[in-house]
């Protein structure tokens, strides 16, 4: 998509498009100030519920299409469940998960990396986080790919299939978040049911809706984010060298990926009133598709965009969005990553691309990533 966003960028950084009723804009400032500037741009349904990662049937809540006030208060009740602390806490389960996946293929030589590895980790993770029992883990991952999938068909069609898997899961919660009741243990789902703030808790739907929005926001992007790493390394082998000599450059090399391949690449919003932006009127009730990807990629911000530079700094990127809703989950995002790539780095001696056929893209214009990434690697036992 890159070389359209410049096209664009230059020759029409705020555009409607006809045929999809939609408005588009690409500049960092404009994208930045869309996805903040909540009192103008709501996030409220309107916006296609799959690209926002709402729930596909509109039940309950979701924190990513609610505006303020109620955001607020689920925000800030969420926000004290989802803590850093209990972020950090993980970290020694994402490194044992982490090593049983690569323990599966690094006596072989090769590795479909997205099937094999950046696909099951951030499911398996957050199947912990919630604290799913582990014998439930592989029903627990059906029902989050039907809903992702779903999620996904809200805009092209039936989403039947996955109305039974959030049925199913909506059940199975129930049957979870009633024994926390009676006895919580250190898990996120407990630490839902206790928190409260002033007069206000979450309530059963809330909390189940809560744990289908992490499944939509928390999978994929993950696994784009470390697919998105290695194939950016791959591409650029001097980077990569770099990155082997100086470790502590490990960080800052994920916010590049995040810069130059954004998972995310467009988030929506409807304008609640008559918006005013680079000489045209967005009028109110419009749809509005921030880009991302374009943004990250603005000549305005960043200095030579188009170059992968994992010593960029500084690198206001914002791939986690910007502002009320800024993700959640980035601190998660970031560990998984950093645990995720220091193994592979280690474990996989050599690695490469298989061959040079171009790869297929991930599904849809707004998840940035591939379908599949085989490589191959020197063999360890
Ligand atoms: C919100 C990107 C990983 C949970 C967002 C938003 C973006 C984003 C752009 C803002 C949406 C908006 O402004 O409308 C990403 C990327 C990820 C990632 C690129 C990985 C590389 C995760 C993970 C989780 C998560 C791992 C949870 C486990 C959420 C939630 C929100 C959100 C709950 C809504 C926050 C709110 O509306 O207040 N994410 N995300 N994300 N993300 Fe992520």
């Amino acid at each position: 998509p890159y070389p359209m966003y410049e096209a664009v960028r230059s020759a029409q950084p705020v555009m409607y498009v006809e045929p999809l009723q939609l408005w588009s804009v690409f500049r960092y400032d404009d994208v930045k100030m869309v996805l903040s500037d909540h009192a103008r741009f709501s996030s409220g349904p309107g916006g296609p519920p799959a690209a926002a990662g709402g729930p596909p049937n509109g039940d309950g809540f979701s924190l990513v299409t609610t505006d303020p006030p109620r955001h607020t208060d689920l925000r800030s009740l969420v926000n004290r469940a989802f803590t850093p602390k209990a972020v950090a806490a993980l970290e020694p389960r994402i490194e044992q998960i982490t090593h049983e996946l690569l323990d599966q293929v690094s006596g072989t030589g090769q590795i479909d990396l997205v099937h094999d590895f950046t696909y099951p980790l951030p499911v398996i993770v957050i199947a912990e986080l919630l604290g799913v029992p582990s014998n439930d883990r592989d029903r627990f991952k059906e029902w989050s790919d039907e809903v992702v999938a779903s999620a996904d068909a809200v805009i092209g069609g039936s989403h039947d299939k996955g109305k039974q898997a959030n049925d199913e899961m909506n059940e199975y919660f129930r049957g979870i978040i009633a024994e926390r009741r009676k006895a919580p243990r250190e898990d996120l789902i407990s630490s839902l049911i206790a928190v409260e703030e002033g007069a206000f808790r979450l309530s059963e739907t809330d909390i189940l809706s809560f744990c289908r929005l992490l499944l939509v926001a928390g999978n994929e992007t993950t696994t784009n984010l470390i697919g998105n790493a290695v194939l950016s390394l791959l591409e650029n082998p001097g980077e990569l060298e770099k990155l082997r000599s100086n470790p502590d450059m490990l960080a800052s090399t994920i916010e590049e990926v995040l810069r130059f391949r954004s998972p995310i690449q467009a988030m929506f919003r409807t304008a609640k009133e008559d918006v005013e932006l680079r000489g045209q009127v967005i009028p109110k009730g419009s749809k509005v598709i921030a880009w991302i990807g374009s943004a990250n990629r603005d000549e305005a911000k960043f200095a030579d965009p188009a170059r992968f530079d994992i010593a960029r700094d500084p690198n206001p990127h914002i791939a986690f969005g910007h502002g009320i809703h800024f993700c959640l989950g980035a601190p998660l995002a970031r560990l998984e990553a950093k645990v995720a790539l220091t193994a592979i780095l280690d474990r996989l001696p050599e690695l490469r691309r298989e061959n040079d056929e171009p790869l297929e893209p991930a599904r849809g214009f707004i998840v940035h990533g591939v379908k599949s990434l085989p490589l191959r690697f020197n063999p360890t036992t």
